[in-house]
């Protein structure tokens, strides 16, 4: 069942009822202003980090769900609707909700009067514009009453959300003509402020929360004020300050009236906080003026719809502009779809937030994640290189010095985070990945001559290939008794806690190490991750490809030689005959091995062992991907172990802690999917590979959306796997490591355009059914124009190259760096 319908002509998903499964969000700004709005108008704004700088508040977990968020309400002869529907819930005649691309537009209709909303965060503005046009669809003149609302948040919302012996108390507000400022703890500590404004006179106001609802016992559903028709022009004083605008509209048959509302922040430097004048009209308790200059400044800039018009221009050509470097037209509509939209839109987004802040992630609880925001950069970099060049920066010099990182810091603060601290063994390994990933993109081998401190040592001169030197001995250092790493307090695998074993509630297995490992230095020095072994041999011939680019020979060696003794290491201590192991425990017990009673296989270490090619001369690659095949793969997926675990083993930590079938225990972890179609395509089986993409690939899902629940327009982090009650249910959508690596499983290796050290390499592994498809990328200032016949329907395989109409030998197209168009034409066969 559907929901909806993609318009892929105008980059956009339609949602035809407000009551999808699950609330379906977009995100709106991609710079330092952001938004979460849902297909009701849910959601909350946040300027750079979602826990401290808030600005508009949420209830999480609520009943009903997705309560908080901008609403607009209509009291149209004492019949009270919202253009969402929510949270009134009146019935709606009409109701369409489109998300685009950095875009919303929400449209509801009701006794003949129309009102569509029109949400967007400008590019280069810190602030969210909402054009309302309401219009008289019906044969009479009409009059109602329109009322905006926002509720603040006090800035930080942890503290906004537990510290109410002191933030019930502290809330601040001016009002000033159309504008209502949000003011809290401006005087003294903060430099920042928000406001609500609308482009036109207004009837009303309220600022007080309870006096906009009437009632403490109201909900937002149950606003007195709007049912009344009339604000009650409430100043707030402390408790929940809100901004709502009351405004009444005549509009004759057929007439229309647009408003723009702007939602905005501003900082102001320290020694320009406050104004001189007090301004005519200002309704203040304060003796000091706020500076207002900026807000003007903002609200002069939309405060036309020719303005708002000219913003949503700009904001599409530069969606139009991303998306034009990776086009393809492969015979499949929804691989389209995926590739040239929605798959891009969102590494956009992972790469912006990380893993802080969407429907299930609370914005609180963590900030930019070090291997999430550099396995990010993967599905991004092609899109903005400068920005993945600033944010590889930031995230390196969060690490220390012996290589080891901070597995996440804040955005504000660009700090490592102590609370979490680090000694997660996969940690370094990314960021070796992501620079690489960066260069190859750019060919912009200057990045690693780039002054980047280490956490340990801010004042200290490092480079980045420093950096990426302690992040691969990082690993050479930390080995175990069978010569793998050190499996530490956690690999890729969160849940995988093998120096934890934790025996009391509270305990966060992520941050808890036993006592027992505390003389060892914090962890076990027993237990192995095969899986990093994997991703080390995956990973390290990129870094052994910089030092020889760099002409660094005899160290290219050294590190290469590491790799073959890794490689060594895991055939010998860590096949299993049919795959590979997942790791040894603190015991020194395998896990994941067929000798286990439960977890007997584990798919995350085998796509990187495949695609590192250990123990190919002996068939271990494809046993390994006949075995995923046999005991993993299901209808929705690729379940991440099998049997799924049905008790707790302490040894293992979290992951046996979730019933079978969901997250880590045997979820559908799309995450790793993409590894082993990576390793599918690798291998020639591009039956297999695409199988298994268009299991998980969300357009492919459209149509069971009544099952998969979360958006079809987005990768989720884990859809419930065979073990589990709701098999093929989604969950975690939009902030997961999903959209990164399935862009590169789909883009790269799928369809083959990759990018190298020395030029882009075309090297197919396609369903054999095809004729062929054709890719553009702009790849180093040139743009490609690549066709790809497949005459004799093979999977994989180029018989031919040409660039220009001039054969290449091999499959990498050397950089023409002319800023030209040329034609590739690649036969397979
Ligand atoms: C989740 C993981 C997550 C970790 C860190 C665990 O509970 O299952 O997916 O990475 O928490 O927040
Ligand atoms: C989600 C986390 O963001 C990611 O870092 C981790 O690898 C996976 N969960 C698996 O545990």
């Amino acid at each position: 069942m559907k929901f909806g319908h993609f318009d892929d002509a105008a980059r956009e998903y339609v949602i035809e009822t407000p009551k999808t499964p699950y609330p379906w969000i977009n995100y709106l700004g991609n710079q330092g202003f952001f938004s979460l709005i849902s297909n009701t108008a849910g959601g909350y704004s946040f300027y750079m980090d979602a826990r401290l700088r808030r600005i508009t508040r949420y209830r999480y977990n609520n009943v009903p769900l997705d309560m908080g968020g901008r609403y607009f309400y209509i009291n149209d002869n004492g019949t009270v609707w919202n253009p969402g529907w929510s949270p009134v819930k009146t019935e709606l005649d009409a109701y369409e909700c489109r998300h685009g691309m950095g875009y919303t537009i929400i449209t509801g209709k009701k006794n003949g009067l129309k009102a569509e909303v029109t949400f967007f965060v400008p590019q280069d503005y810190d602030g969210e514009v909402q054009q309302v046009v309401l219009t008289n669809e019906s044969q009479e003149a009409k009059e109602f009453a329109l009322f905006s609302m926002a509720e603040w948040c006090l800035w930080d919302a942890q503290d906004d959300c537990t510290n109410f012996q002191r933030n019930f108390s502290t809330g601040r507000v001016e009002i000033l003509g159309s504008t209502i400022y949000h003011l809290t703890e401006y005087r003294d500590r903060r430099n920042h402020y928000a406001f609500y404004t609308v482009n036109d006179t207004i009837d009303g106001y309220d600022t007080d929360r309870d006096a906009f609802l009437g009632s403490i016992y109201n909900g937002w559903d149950n606003p007195e004020t709007v049912k009344a028709g009339k604000a009650s022009n409430s100043f707030a004083d402390g408790w929940s300050p809100i901004a709502s605008h009351y405004k009444k509209i005549t509009l004759a048959p057929g007439e229309s009236k647009t408003l723009i509302y702007i939602l905005g922040y501003a900082e102001n430097p320290q020694d320009k906080k406050f104004a001189a004048a007090k301004p005519e009209g200002l309704l203040t308790r304060e003796a000091w003026v706020l500076n207002r200059e900026k807000a003007d400044a903002m609200i002069e800039k939309y405060n036309t719809p020719e303005k708002v018009a000219a913003g949503l221009a700009e904001l599409r050509a530069t969606w139009d502009s991303l998306l034009s470097i990776y086009k393809v037209d492969t015979p499949d509509d929804k691989v389209n779809r995926m590739v040239n939209i929605w798959n891009q839109y969102q590494c956009m987004v992972t790469f912006n937030l990380s893993r802080s802040a969407s429907y299930f992630e609370s914005g609180i609880g963590r900030g930019m994640g070090f291997r999430d925001s550099n396995q990010d950069i993967l599905g991004f970099v092609h899109q903005i290189p400068d920005r993945a060049r600033a944010r590889l920066i930031d995230i390196a010099s969060t690490q220390l010095s012996d290589g080891g990182c901070y597995h996440q810091y804040q955005p504000l603060t660009k700090k490592g985070n102590a609370d979490i601290g680090g000694d997660f063994s996969d940690d370094p390994l990314w960021m070796i990945l992501s620079v690489a990933a960066y260069i190859k993109e750019t060919g912009d081998w200057g990045i690693l001559d780039a002054n980047v401190p280490f956490d340990d040592d801010p004042e200290g001169k490092h480079t980045m290939l420093d950096h990426l030197n302690v992040s691969f001995y990082h690993i050479v250092n930390n080995l175990g008794p069978h010569g793998l790493p050190l499996a530490m307090r956690a690999d890729w695998n969160d849940c995988i806690n093998l120096s934890c074993f934790s025996d009391t509630p509270g305990e966060s297995f992520q941050t808890y190490t036993n006592p027992k490992f505390k003389a060892e230095g914090g962890y076990s020095k027993i237990a192995e991750s095969v899986f990093v072994a994997a991703l080390f041999t995956y990973t390290g011939p990129a870094y052994v490809g910089i030092l020889e680019h760099l002409g660094k020979t005899e160290e290219a060696a050294k590190a290469q030689a590491e790799i073959d003794k890794m490689k060594k290491n895991t055939m010998e201590s860590a096949f299993d005959g049919e795959w590979f192991l997942r790791a040894y425990d603190a015991n020194g017990e395998k896990m994941g091995s067929h000798e286990c009673e439960e977890g007997k296989i584990f798919i995350e270490p085998q796509g990187f062992a495949v695609m590192s090619e250990i123990g190919k001369d002996v068939g271990a690659d494809i046993k390994t991907l006949d075995s995923i095949d046999k005991y993993l793969n299901c209808e929705f997926g690729l379940v991440l172990n099998n049997p799924a675990f049905t008790k707790y083993y302490i040894q293992y930590g979290e992951i046996s802690t979730y019933p079978g079938g969901y997250k880590e225990n045997a979820g559908i972890f799309t995450h790793n999917n993409a590894w082993i179609i990576c390793a599918e395509a690798y291998a020639g089986r591009g039956e297999k590979a695409f199988e298994y993409y268009s299991k998980i690939a969300p357009a492919f899902t459209e149509e069971t959306s009544d099952i998969h629940k979360t958006e079809p327009y987005v990768y989720g982090q884990m859809i419930g796997g065979k073990d589990a009650k709701n098999f093929g249910q989604g969950k975690n959508s939009w902030l997961t490591g999903t959209a990164a690596w399935n862009m590169v499983a789909i883009s790269q290796y799928i369809l083959g355009v990759k990018p190298e050290f020395d030029g882009l390499s075309i090297d197919p592994s396609i369903p054999a059914a095809w004729d062929g498809f054709k890719a553009e990328r702009k790849f180093r200032g040139d743009i490609y124009e690549i066709e790809v016949k497949n005459p004799a329907h093979v999977n994989k395989g180029v018989k031919s190259l040409t660039v220009d109409g001039t054969a290449v030998d091999g499959k990498v197209i050397p950089v023409a760096g002319d800023g030209k168009t040329h034609k590739v034409e690649v036969v397979l066969g």
